[in-house]
């Protein structure tokens, strides 16, 4: 890779930001698309996420991505935000239009697009299943209620933060029909059977440790998809329980990729070379 004086710079705020793959992802994009332009990693402590927003215009970076714990405390920090990113609460995507800040969050589209390339699944008229009800499950949820999804039950350890997400989405999406549960199996059993898709959103499987533990039994062979969104490992003890009991399976690899590339389009204007960066990101997580 050349540096030279015209070099554009992208990159990702985080804290930690070391365990990002995102470096990896779209540095090889950018090589492979030729272009003049360099993804680098910076560490931000939340005491400092004002002075990095400042710092996007003030060095004239192209365009960030944000990871946790930041991507909600920068909001405040830009000149826009898109509608779904507002409603999501976060954003994950920061373009430097011209000096103007412009927030987005392809985490959501980035998932529903992953099912799609993957099991050719649309949530259109479905019922889903969705484990936990933090960042990352209103970003998919936000996606997969804008795809038509028919009904949504969160269900979350903490019940509270799945009843105020379920009515917050429900003014939103007034024709979705979306509840809240808890976790217990005595609960879940009333709304697996039905489910087409039963998403983990949780941290739990993250490193290979805990899984959700659902009542598998009663879940469709033939109509449901388990997925996990966490994609190390690929494969988590609770897509290892669900193929045991023969369901198909949709791993948390394709949501990386597939939002890496919508913010990379927002970014570059050109599409991410979607077959090498799967190809390096697997090979990488050692299933190449
Ligand atoms: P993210 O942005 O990755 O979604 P988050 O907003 O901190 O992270 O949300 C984490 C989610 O994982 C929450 O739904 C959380 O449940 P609570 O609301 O009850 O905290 C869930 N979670 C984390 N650890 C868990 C555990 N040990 N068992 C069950 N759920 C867990």
């Amino acid at each position: 890779m050349k540096i030279t004086g015209r070099t554009k710079i992208l990159g990702i705020f985080g804290y930690p930001v070391s365990h990002t793959l995102s470096p990896l992802m779209h540095n090889t994009a950018l090589e492979a698309n030729g272009l003049d332009m360099v993804y680098l990693p910076f560490e931000v402590s939340p005491d400092s996420i004002q002075a990095a927003a400042a710092g996007i215009k003030a060095i004239n970076l192209s365009g960030v991505n944000i990871t946790i714990p930041l991507k909600e405390m920068v909001m405040p920090f830009l000149d826009e935000v898109t509608d779904e990113a507002r409603l999501i609460g976060a954003v994950n995507t920061v373009v430097n239009c011209s000096g103007k800040l412009i927030g987005y969050n392809t985490d959501g589209c980035g998932y529903t697009a992953s099912l799609k390339r993957e099991l050719g699944f649309n949530a259109k008229e479905k019922n889903l299943v969705i484990l936990g009800a933090g960042g990352a499950a209103r970003a998919i949820i936000a996606a997969l209620a804008k795809e038509g999804a028919k009904n949504i039950v969160v269900a979350n350890r903490t019940l509270q933060k799945a009843v105020s997400l379920a009515y917050e989405f429900k003014r939103y999406f007034p024709n979705l029909d979306i509840s809240a549960s808890n976790m217990d199996k005595g609960d879940l059993i009333k709304h697996l059977p039905k489910a087409n898709l039963i998403v983990n959103t949780t941290s739990l499987g993250m490193d290979g440790r805990g899984e959700p533990e659902i009542p598998f039994e009663v879940v469709s062979k033939r109509h449901a998809i388990i997925s996990d969104i966490v994609y190390k490992p690929l494969q988590t003890p609770f897509l290892k329980k669900a193929e045991w009991y023969k369901i198909k399976t949709h791993n948390g690899l394709g949501m990386l990729v597939e939002q890496g590339a919508v913010s990379f389009k927002l970014w570059t204007g050109t599409d991410m070379p979607k077959e090498i960066i799967y190809k390096t990101l697997k090979g990488y997580l050692g299933k190449g």
